[in-house]
C-alpha cells in the first residue's frame, strides 16, 4: 500500500518537466537608492559586470532546461532556434527599470545564443543571416507599474508603508539598531554623509557593496568586515520589510502579486494545447524574499531570509509524476547569484514535490490578481487604471468585471485543474494522448468569460 509520501517520492524520481517559470534578479549595476519609508527608487545604471552575470544565468538555464541530456530538460522544447510561442518574457519596468530590462536581454542572449541557422533565403536566392552571427530576437513584454501592478506592488501602497513603519517601531528593530551602534560609528567614514541608521540599512549596504565592487581606491581602504556587517543589517531590514508574520499579509505583497503571474503561467503550461513552456520574469530582489515567506519556504530554509545576490533565480518546475502517480507536481529551486548551482527548496513544510492542485489550493488565499484588488489591499484610492485585472490578465469579454466574477472564474480555473488531472489519470490508463482539453472559453452561468489569452 502506497501512502501519499511514497507517491511523492516516486514523483521526485524521474519526472518529466513540462515547463518552468523562472523569476530572475537583475545583474550588477551602480548604486541604487531606495527611500526607506516608501521604497521609491533613485536612478541607477547597468554595468558590463551585470550583463555578464545575467548572461551567465541565461547559459545555466540553457544547460539546465534546454539541453536534451539534462535531467531537467523541458520536454520537447526547441533549443537551437527560439520558438516564440514556447517562451514568454515579462520585465518589471519600475524602479531599477533599465537595469532589469538590460538584464533580461543579457539573460536571453545566454539562453538562446546567436545561431547561424537563424537565416532566410530570399526570393532572389540570396541567403541572409541575422546580425551578429544569427542573433535571436526574443520578444520582451515590459510591465509598467502605472498600469499594471503585478510586478511592482510595493510602491505607492499606503498599507505597505504602514507595515514598514510598524516594523521600524518594533522592539526587535530597536534592539537590532542598538546592537549595531558600534558598526554605525565605524562605518561613518566610508559612506560620505549617508545617514548611519538601521532604517537606512539597504542604502548603506548597497553603497558599500557597489563601491567595493567598482572602485579600487575604496576597496583598498575598507576594513575587511564592514561589508559583511552591512549586509547582515540589510538582510535583516529587507527581510522585515518584505515579509509578514502571516501568509496573505500585507508585508508579503511583492510575492502575492508575483503569485498571480506564476499561477497564470502554470495554468498555460499545464494545458497540452498551449505551446508555452518557459516563462521568464525579470525583476528585483524584493519578490524573492516575499515569496520565500508567502510560500512558507523559510520554515524549512531559514537561511533564505536574506537578499538574493545579483542574477539569482527562483525556478518553478511543472513536472508530470511517474506511474502510478500521474498527477502534476511542482518543484521549486533557488540559485543564489552566479556562484553556486540550483538547490531544491520546499514549500509549505512539505519535504517533496508538491502536487499542483495542492499548491493552487494553498497559494490562492494570498494571491492578488488584479489592480483593483491591489488598490483595495493597499487602501489607497488614487489608482486610476484599476477597472480590471493586470494587463497580462485574461482578456475578459466584459469591460465591467465584478470581483465576484473574478473569484468565480478563479474557482473554475482550479476546478479545471482538478478535472484535468482526473482526465489525465483516465487517459494514461488507456495510453491515449490528451488533446483539445485546453478550454478557450469557460461558460459560467449565463456569462461567458475567456480565461486564457
Ligand atoms: C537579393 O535581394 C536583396 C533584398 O532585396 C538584395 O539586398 C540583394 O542585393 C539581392 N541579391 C542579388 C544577388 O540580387
Ligand atoms: C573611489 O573611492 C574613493 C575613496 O572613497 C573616492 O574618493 C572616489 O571618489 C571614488 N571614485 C569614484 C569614481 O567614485
Ligand atoms: C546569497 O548569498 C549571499 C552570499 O553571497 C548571502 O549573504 C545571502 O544571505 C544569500 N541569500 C539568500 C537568499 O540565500
Amino acid at each position: 500500500m502506497a501512502d501519499a509520501s511514497d507517491l511523492d517520492a516516486a514523483a521526485v524520481a524521474d519526472s518529466q518537466v513540462l515547463g518552468v517559470i523562472v523569476i530572475a534578479r537583475n545583474g550588477d549595476r551602480v548604486e541604487y537608492y531606495q527611500d526607506p519609508k516608501t521604497y521609491e527608487g533613485g536612478v541607477t545604471e547597468t554595468t558590463a559586470l551585470g550583463e555578464v552575470e545575467s548572461h551567465q544565468l541565461g547559459s545555466v538555464l540553457r544547460s539546465e532546461y534546454l539541453s536534451p541530456t539534462s535531467p531537467s530538460y523541458i520536454d520537447g522544447m526547441r533549443s537551437d532556434l527560439v520558438d516564440n510561442s514556447e517562451i514568454k518574457v515579462r520585465v518589471k519596468n519600475g524602479g531599477e527599470g533599465t537595469v532589469i530590462f538590460d538584464s533580461a536581454i543579457a539573460l536571453l542572449q545566454g539562453l538562446y545564443p546567436p545561431n547561424p541557422k537563424n537565416k532566410i533565403v530570399l526570393a532572389n536566392d540570396s541567403v541572409v543571416t541575422a546580425p551578429l552571427g544569427g542573433y535571436q530576437y526574443v520578444p520582451v513584454e515590459t510591465v509598467e507599474p502605472s498600469n499594471d501592478r503585478s510586478l511592482e506592488s510595493w510602491t505607492d501602497c499606503p498599507a505597505f508603508e504602514k507595515h514598514i513603519s510598524e516594523f521600524y517601531a518594533s522592539d526587535e528593530f530597536k534592539a537590532k539598531e542598538k546592537d549595531a551602534q558600534p558598526f554605525f560609528n565605524s562605518v561613518k567614514d566610508f559612506v560620505f554623509g549617508r545617514p548611519t541608521t538601521l532604517e537606512n540599512a539597504w542604502n548603506l549596504y548597497d553603497y558599500i557593496n557597489s563601491e567595493l565592487t567598482h572602485n579600487k581606491t575604496y576597496a583598498y581602504r575598507l576594513p575587511p568586515t564592514l561589508v559583511e556587517t552591512a549586509r547582515g543589517l540589510a538582510d535583516f531590514h529587507e527581510n522585515g520589510v518584505f515579509s509578514d508574520k502571516q501568509s496573505g499579509g500585507i508585508g508579503n505583497i511583492a510575492g502575492r502579486t508575483m503569485l498571480h503571474t506564476v499561477l497564470k503561467a502554470l495554468e498555460r503550461v499545464a494545458f497540452n494545447d498551449d505551446p508555452l513552456q518557459f516563462m521568464l520574469v525579470e525583476t528585483g530582489y524584493q519578490p524573492f524574499i516575499s515569496l520565500f515567506h508567502e510560500l512558507e519556504i523559510v520554515k524549512e530554509h531559514p537561511e533564505l531570509q536574506a537578499i538574493p545576490d545579483f542574477a539569482s533565480a527562483f525556478a518553478i518546475e511543472l513536472r508530470r509524476g511517474s506511474p502510478p502517480d500521474v498527477r502534476d507536481f511542482l518543484r521549486f529551486r533557488f540559485k543564489n547569484g552566479t556562484g553556486g548551482g540550483f538547490k531544491t527548496v520546499y514549500v509549505y513544510g512539505r519535504h517533496a514535490d508538491i502536487p499542483l492542485t495542492e499548491f493552487i489550493y494553498k497559494a490562492k488565499g494570498g494571491v492578488i490578481s488584479s489592480n483593483k484588488q491591489w488598490a483595495q489591499v493597499c487602501g489607497g484610492s488614487s489608482f486610476i487604471n484599476s477597472e480590471l485585472g493586470f494587463v497580462d490578465q485574461i482578456t475578459y469579454a466584459a469591460t465591467h468585471q465584478t470581483l465576484y466574477t473574478v473569484a468565480f472564474a478563479f474557482m473554475t480555473f482550479i476546478g479545471l485543474f482538478v478535472l484535468r488531472s482526473v482526465f489525465v489519470r483516465a487517459t494514461k490508463a488507456t495510453g491515449q494522448k490528451i488533446k483539445n482539453l485546453r478550454a478557450k472559453k469557460v461558460r459560467l452561468e449565463g456569462e461567458e468569460v475567456s480565461w486564457w489569452m
